[in-house]
């Protein structure tokens, strides 16, 4: 057992502990051996590592005590001082970790190291997570715990190929309720996650765990992961009232672009354009239109924003400029919020109100027709459909992040044209019961 990012060896302990309890009494120098054989750790930071080291040893002192004097030698190092990413293949039958988490600026030859399982932007626990695939032996376990954001983030695409073909999750247990629980104040979904490499299966057992103050688990049941394309967000409960949800939504080929619709990110980055934006409207000025400007349902004007309201577009800023409605999304959601969600409908009069154009801000997500879409799905009934519990529920199941992404958005599993076809012309306070029925 190998835990590649060990720090002071926590996820170590435990199996050491109950290694030592299951001792026979006999040969305590073999035990003791095959113990710093059996139980490594790697990890960085030297003073971890050195903490580790006690902390393990003394686990072992029961099995040292009954070494015969005359053989005993040092209580073994378990945790080594160096990087958990170095090149090992087949090594350990299971690796246990808790790797590092955020960005990793990674040079040219570390892209090639990881290309296979690399999209766009690195994250530490993502190449942790190839290196402990190539680390364990066929047959072997990588148990880790992890941000659920591998689950749907477009950057863990490759990553989510990479495993399917290479160690299928086998369990997932996402952690409920864990205010208190990371003192870093983590904001992404935490899960404890089990890949078999070499493994035929495409059902993963999933749970969720309650860890604040007690400890409650809730079986979920084993749920399929797409099998066409493995790349696709892995839609997977979160609760068992999702797992209905998920069971109809596995049915249901539609999308975004299917409907004739494309999502995007606004195109305003604010802070490179400080000098274009005042708050007073001039000749030529296009009004920005701001996340906060988005709520319950519709587009309304935030004053809170109205210190940064006006942008002077340059000639080479006409892209940012939006004429036609659209469906705005809010992209970035509290983890305390009841909705993920957060849609309105910037219709033809709500734009003609604004002047006829806006720039969206970076916050928000666009989504607009493709060029010669045929209509089926209006503006105002994507907005509604959105804006329902049940989509809103069956957004929470594909992401492991507060951010809402164009990515993710366009991989939500919508109704099928009879639905939609029968939501036409249906008061939009109704269209959730309608919605909720066709993903019973
Ligand atoms: C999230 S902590 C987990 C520590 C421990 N496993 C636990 O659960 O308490 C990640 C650890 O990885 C270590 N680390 C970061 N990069 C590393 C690398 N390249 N090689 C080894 N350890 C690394 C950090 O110093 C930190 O101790």
């Amino acid at each position: 057992m190998v835990d590649p990012a060990s720090g002071a060896g926590a996820l170590l302990l435990r199996p050491l502990r109950q290694y030592v309890q299951e001792w026979d009494g006999s040969n305590a120098l073999g035990a003791l051996l095959r113990a710093a054989k059996s139980f490594t750790g790697v990890e960085n930071d030297p003073f971890a590592a050195w903490i580790g080291n006690a902390v393990l040893a003394a686990e072992l002192l029961p099995l040292w005590v009954r070494v015969p004097e005359r053989e005993r030698a040092p209580l073994p190092q378990l945790i080594s001082t160096g990087n958990g990413l170095d090149l090992q293949f087949d090594s350990a039958s299971v690796v246990l970790m808790n790797p590092p988490y955020g960005r990793a600026a990674l040079d040219a030859d570390s892209r090639r190291r990881w290309a296979s399982s690399l999209y766009g932007h690195a994250n530490w626990y993502a190449v942790f997570l190839h290196a402990a695939v190539e680390r364990v032996v066929s047959g072997g376990v990588v148990a880790a715990v992890l941000p659920a954001s591998f689950l749907g983030g477009a950057y863990y695409r490759r990553l989510r190929r990479f495993l399917g073909e290479r160690a299928p999750l086998t369990r997932l247990r996402l952690i409920d309720d864990r205010s208190g629980v990371f003192a870093s104040g983590v904001l992404q979904e935490t899960c404890l996650a089990v890949f078999h490499k070499g493994a035929p299966t495409t059902r993963v057992a999933c749970s969720t765990q309650v860890v604040n103050g007690r400890v409650r688990s809730v079986d979920l049941g084993r749920q399929a992961l797409p099998t066409v394309d493995p790349e696709l967000p892995w839609l997977l409960p979160r609760a068992r009232a999702d797992v209905a949800l998920i069971h109809a939504a596995s049915q249901m080929t539609r999308r975004l672009r299917d409907y004739g619709w494309k999502a995007s990110t606004g195109p305003l980055v604010w802070n490179r354009h400080k000098r274009q934006i005042s708050a007073a409207e001039c000749s030529g000025a296009v009004p920005i239109l701001w996340a906060a400007d988005i709520a319950a349902g519709t587009v309304r004007r935030n004053t809170a924003r109205d210190a940064q309201r006006w942008l002077m577009p340059r000639e080479r800023d006409g892209f940012m400029v939006l004429t036609e409605p659209a469906v705005l999304v809010q992209r970035t959601t509290a983890p305390e919020q009841p909705r993920r969600l957060i849609v309105a409908c910037l219709t033809a009069q709500t734009l003609r109100d604004w002047g006829g154009a806006v720039v969206v801000e970076n916050h928000v997500n666009v989504l607009r027709p493709i060029d010669g879409s045929d209509g089926r799905l209006s503006a105002e009934l994507l907005t509604a459909l959105l804006n329902t519990p049940t989509l809103d529920r069956l957004y929470r199941c594909l992401t492991g992040t507060v951010a809402v992404s164009a990515y993710e958005l366009e991989a939500l599993p919508l109704p099928p044209d009879e639905t939609l076809a029968a939501l036409a012309g249906v008061p939009s306070n109704e269209v959730a019961g309608v919605l909720a029925k066709a993903f019973a």
